[in-house]
């Protein structure tokens, strides 16, 4: 947490359990990354209220998010861990940069388009400018780097975009530019049961995705009925999204490469990929979900780590809302 270290942010909504595909795609590489900067870590439950949660399970997620962080992997004495409602100046810079922001270019945005559609008839102006909240949650911290799955890469764009509007009106320092950072192998994990869509945490099939809190039983379910193609061969290829999905898993989790892995199966069958992936997941996931359990019985440590970095947080964010404030004239 030297001065000297460039900072790295990101943060997960806690609309629901996390999954495998969180992990893989976005904690894995928080944890593997964190000696290198200063880190800030949170759950952004202001976003998770962008489509509607139930208040007592919303809480709950919310402590739950931050729990899974440190039974991850993130180290609480060294990365800052908070809870964005806790920390004002988040929702204050996201009305500033609302109105740096157009229209035309948050309905750009796949994530809207995807979602919204999921609405009906009434979509919350929130889901709109949800990007530009992930905004303000990056620009007050002067954040480097932001490690996120790719389904991310897009508002980390609009991100820049509007940090760059800004400091060309405001002046060049004013807002650090960040950069997204997305994992080589595992930046979008597919759903279990439909290999051609990105598993969710809101998947209504239950079977899609592994949650980092089921038992051994269920991931050991889940992924041996994954959906593959009706071939024999483990090969990676287009026509195999399913397998490919299995080899990308184990790929990202034991750092061999994809090839290496395919040629370890020669000869041999889908179930066998299944069974050896399934048993992976479950020695990489079960320590943490134990640990996660741990955490959010033992609440009065949590909720210390959180005060703690909730005051960092406000400390560092009123900071670049202040400067911002002043450059643009607000009293
Ligand atoms: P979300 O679940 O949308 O709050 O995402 C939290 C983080 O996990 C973001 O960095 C996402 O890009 C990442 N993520 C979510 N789902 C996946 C997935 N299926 N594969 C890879 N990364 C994901
Ligand atoms: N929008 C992100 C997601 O759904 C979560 C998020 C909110 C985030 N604010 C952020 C990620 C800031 C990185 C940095 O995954």
């Amino acid at each position: 947490m030297t001065e000297s270290k460039k900072t790295m942010l990101s943060a997960v909504a806690p609309s629901n359990r996390l999954t495998v595909g969180n992990y893989i795609g976005a904690l894995r590489n928080w944890v593997k990354l964190q000696d290198q900067y200063d880190c800030w870590f949170f759950s952004v439950n202001l976003h998770a209220i962008t489509v509607r949660q139930d208040p007592t399970e919303l809480l709950e997620q919310t402590y739950r998010a931050v729990a899974c962080y440190i039974a991850a992997g993130i180290d609480p004495k060294k990365a800052t861990l908070f809870i964005q409602s806790q920390v004002p100046q988040h929702a204050e810079l996201a009305w500033v940069l609302n109105c740096f922001t157009y229209m035309g270019e948050l309905s750009r945005m796949t994530q809207y388009k995807d979602k919204s559609l999921k609405q009906g008839q009434n979509i919350p102006a929130g889901l709109f400018n949800y990007p530009v909240l992930m905004a303000a949650d990056i620009l007050l911290y002067q954040t480097a780097l932001v490690p996120v799955g790719e389904d991310q890469k897009q508002h980390v764009e609009i991100t820049r975009d509007i940090a760059l509007r800004m400091n060309n009106l405001y002046g060049k320092d004013l807002f650090r530019i960040p950069e997204a950072y997305i994992p080589p192998v595992g930046a979008r994990i597919m759903s279990l049961q439909n290999p051609l869509a990105k598993m969710s945490k809101s998947d209504p099939d239950p079977n899609g995705a592994v949650y980092l809190t089921d038992t051994n039983d269920q991931i050991l379910k889940k992924v041996k009925r994954a959906v593959t193609d009706s071939g024999t061969e483990i090969t990676y290829e287009e026509t195999k999204p399913g397998i490919n999905n299995l080899l990308t898993i184990q790929a990202a989790i034991t750092g061999k490469t994809i090839p290496e892995i395919v040629n370890s199966y020669i000869g041999k069958q889908y179930g066998h990929l299944k069974v050896d992936t399934a048993n992976l997941l479950v020695e990489t996931l079960g320590p943490i979900r134990d640990k996660t359990d741990e955490l959010m019985k033992d609440r009065s440590y949590l909720l210390q780590v959180l005060e703690d970095g909730a005051e960092r947080a406000r400390e560092r964010a009123g900071q670049t809302l202040k400067e911002v404030y002043r450059r643009i004239g607000l009293v």
